[in-house]
């Protein structure tokens, strides 16, 4: 796939990219999507899973279901897109990867600086006294996890529907879109609030912004490109591009 003109000049002289993946980044790596025709809210209810009263009423089930989602990310690996990621945080001053995934999937591709807005399926999180661990195994345990120090319940340390982000996470996503050059939105249907505002948030700082996505979503228009296309496919060309351009040899 050929970049544009204008994204080729673009990308020579960026120092700073900023770029917000979701759940189509890891789709060629077999991890399910939200939406769509196989997405995971056409089969699960997120009323019923993804949100601390569902969790509160039901503790089993909600572990259930994020269990069955660790064991699969587990089995998975990160596909040339995360690996494209990773080389261009290396070509470039700055650069900012801004996630809703949390798959962990970026960190096992090598990238170092991510902001997870959403949290991190890996780690838990006490209920009572906020204590994180990254103990893999602790959800896999029958039953439902509590914690060793004060004996609350364990949670999934991901982001559930109507809960606030992790303190200050967003506020750095915010300010690295209005900062960067070019910004890059990758597989994401663009809906969730408030991940879904930092395109518009680049634009508005005067960033170049470009989405990539096989399909068209609510915000499409807004872009000052858009290349149709898997992330697998798509990233490694930009990443081959930016090097090229800053002259750095394969
Ligand atoms: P969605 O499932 O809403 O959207 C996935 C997007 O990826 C769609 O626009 C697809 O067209 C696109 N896509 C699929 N395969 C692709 C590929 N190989 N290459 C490029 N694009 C591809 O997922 P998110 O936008 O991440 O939140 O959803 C946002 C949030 O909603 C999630 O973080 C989650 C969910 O509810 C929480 O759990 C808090
Ligand atoms: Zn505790």
């Amino acid at each position: 796939m050929n970049l544009s003109d204008e994204f080729q000049r673009v990308l020579g002289r960026a120092k700073a990219i900023c770029v917000l993946t979701g759940a189509g980044m890891s789709a060629e790596s077999g991890v399910p999507t939200f939406r769509g025709a196989d997405g995971l809210w056409k089969k699960f209810k997120p009323e019923e899973l993804a949100n601390f009263e569902a969790f509160i009423r039901n503790p089993q089930l909600v572990w259930e279901w994020y269990n069955y989602r660790r064991q699969l990310i587990e089995k998975v690996v990160p596909n040339a897109g995360h690996a494209a990621l990773a080389k261009m945080e290396d070509l470039v001053d700055r650069f900012t990867l801004v996630t809703q995934n949390v798959d962990n999937l970026h960190r096992v591709a090598g990238s170092k600086r991510i902001l997870e807005l959403h949290g991190n399926i890996m780690r838990s999180l006490c209920t009572e006294c906020a204590t994180k661990t990254d103990d893999p195994h602790l959800a896999t345990e029958k039953g439902v996890p509590r914690c060793k120090k004060c004996g609350g319940l364990i949670r999934p340390d991901v982001v559930w529907f109507g809960e606030m982000l992790p303190a200050g996470v967003f506020e750095e996503a915010e300010r690295a879109a209005g900062l960067c050059d070019v910004f890059l939105s990758v597989g994401t249907s663009a809906i969730v609030y408030p991940a879904a505002s930092l395109p518009q948030a680049a634009k508005r700082s005067g960033a170049y912004t470009v989405e990539i996505n096989i399909e068209a979503t609510e915000q499409s228009d807004l872009f000052d490109e858009v290349m149709r296309g898997k992330a697998g496919e798509v990233l490694p060309c930009i990443a081959e591009t930016l090097q090229m351009t800053k002259g750095v040899k394969p």
